[in-house]
């Protein structure tokens, strides 16, 4: 493929008369706008198919004007996601329905805006950082192994939404040192209406303009009212009685740009606090949503886990406190490296979103010798990237020891790219990788966790990649 730096002006040559054109990426040929419903509902099985008969980087013509390219070989991923990210951004429509709920902040901007945000935050997602917020991660797991100690043994419980509730009580108490997570909880309420109505924005672009007085939209400003108000008051209570042990907001509040010395305005935090509840808690629920299902029907993986668990962590409980026997200290995190792998292969076959990666043109672009005009809108599928048999064996089978050192090193570096690429790589990704960890290690520890059978598990394939009904699973104490 052409990614020297002389390609642009190769792609300007395109549109002189002397020179050969390039070619368009092939695609179907006639509008798929008839077929968009299956395009919302069944994403995996339209793009595998578009994939299988046109190849790694397919022209899908949705309706005059509007044009989509789905993009699956890992040199495509790394020249828009990295080595000519320059020519690309996310696009308007991504940035607008995601703004309607998170205002102008690091997931929705670009430019110099972003640059600055990006600057501002990143220091709090160091790894030094990161030390602070284990022993709140901790406490929050212990937590839920109260809960799940009360009920009878054996109880089955839906363990996706026992995720999703737990990843949002860490969130909200890593970030600002409050649980969200309860059914009555105002924040949390209004949180999830507002998530449902952005989306089903995304999945449906027909749907009525925001400004259009129909119950769904009235729902949604008053939800984003609620949301706006709860985090504002947050953030100034703050401002007037400073905490003494740092949680993330502490870390934004200090936060000063370099260049100017200049922090953040509440305005500008509020946008920011609710990107993070909002990025930081159903991706996670849903990889440990999934990693629990393959660990379910994997008995052999679940066994390895649980024995690196007790021998990493010793077969002692949790103690009393954070620092008790047992404990998945930040120390012996790194030590747990099958649970590590067992949770990069959930994410490769199953990263959230089906890992779509959306980015616009900026400028005419050549891409494997096809011509790429100005606005193209990308999707960059890292569920299919992940599961090219170029680069996998056997890519359907849940095989952790794929992410061995030794197995790795032959893989290009794009063949996997669940948190992203480039600049706007996950900035939560070590955040997240630490919390699957403690989460999987204690409760492995401390539970054992069957898959009821029989059930029928299926994919809401629906922008976030959930299990459709939950997974329900029994949980007993471990004598
Ligand atoms: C398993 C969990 C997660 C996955 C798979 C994931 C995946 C991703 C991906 C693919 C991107 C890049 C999007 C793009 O380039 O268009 C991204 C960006 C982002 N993620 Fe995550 N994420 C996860 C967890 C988190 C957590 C825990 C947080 C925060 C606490 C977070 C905050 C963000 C933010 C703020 C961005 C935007 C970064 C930027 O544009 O500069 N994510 N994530």
């Amino acid at each position: 493929m052409s990614n020297n730096p002389g390609s642009s002006s190769a792609v300007r040559e395109e549109r002189s008369p002397t020179q050969p054109r390039l070619q368009r990426p092939p695609g179907p040929s006639r509008y798929l706008l008839p077929h968009l419903s299956r395009l919302q509902n069944q994403p995996i099985e339209y793009f595998g198919d578009m994939w299988r008969e046109y190849g790694d980087l397919v022209r899908l013509p949705i309706l005059p004007g509007f044009t989509v390219f789905l993009a699956t070989h890992p040199d495509i991923a790394e020249h828009v996601l990295s080595t000519h990210q320059e020519r690309y951004e996310k696009p308007d429509l991504f940035l607008k329905t995601m703004g309607l709920i998170q205002g102008e902040a690091l997931f929705t901007s670009e430019g110099e805006f972003w640059r600055k945000q990006r600057r501002l935050m990143q220091p709090a997602f160091h790894q030094k950082q990161l030390l602070h917020l284990h022993s709140i991660m901790v406490n929050c797991v212990q937590s839920l192994v109260r809960e799940w100690d009360a009920k009878p043994a054996g109880e089955e419980v839906d363990i996706a939404a026992e995720m999703t509730r737990l990843t949002l009580r860490i969130v909200s108490s890593t970030l600002f040192s409050i649980d969200i997570s309860g059914e009555s909880d105002e924040l949390g309420r209004a949180l999830r209406t507002a998530l449902t109505y952005v989306y089903h924005r995304m999945t449906s672009p027909l749907s009525p303009g925001l400004w259009l007085p129909t119950p769904r939209n009235f729902q949604f400003r008053q939800a984003k009212k609620t949301l706006d108000r709860i985090v504002l008051e947050i953030i100034q209570s703050r401002r007037r009685n400073p905490v003494e042990h740092p949680d993330l907001l502490s870390m934004l509040l200090e936060a000063r740009d370099e260049a100017t010395g200049e922090g953040m305005s509440d305005r500008q935090l509020q946008n920011e606090v609710i990107t993070l509840i909002n990025a930081g808690h159903e991706t996670t629920a849903t990889t440990l949503a999934w990693t629990w299902h393959l660990l379910g029907s994997h008995p052999n993986v679940l066994a390895q886990v649980t024995d690196e668990v007790q021998t990493v962590l010793g077969t002692g409980g949790l103690g009393d406190g954070i620092l008790g026997d047992g404990v998945p200290t930040f120390e012996k995190l790194p030590q747990l490296q099958y649970t590590r792998r067992v949770i990069d292969e959930s994410l490769r076959l199953c990263p959230p979103g089906l890992g779509l990666v959306p980015r616009v043109a900026l400028e005419d672009d050549e891409i494997q010798g096809y011509f790429i005009p100005k606005g193209s809108i990308f999707n960059i599928a890292s569920y299919f990237t992940a599961r090219h048999p170029e680069f996998w064996d056997n890519p359907e089978q849940f095989d952790p020891d794929r992410f061995l050192p030794e197995n790795a090193s032959n893989r290009p570096r794009f063949a996997y790219f669940p948190f992203g690429a480039g600049q706007h790589t996950c900035i939560g990704k070590n955040f997240a990788l630490m919390e699957s960890l403690i989460i999987l290690s204690i409760l492995i520890q401390r539970f054992q966790i069957d898959l009821v059978p029989h059930q029928r598990v299926e994919i809401d394939p629906r922008f976030t990649l959930r299990p459709k009904d939950g997974i329900k699973v029994t949980v007993q104490p471990r004598a």
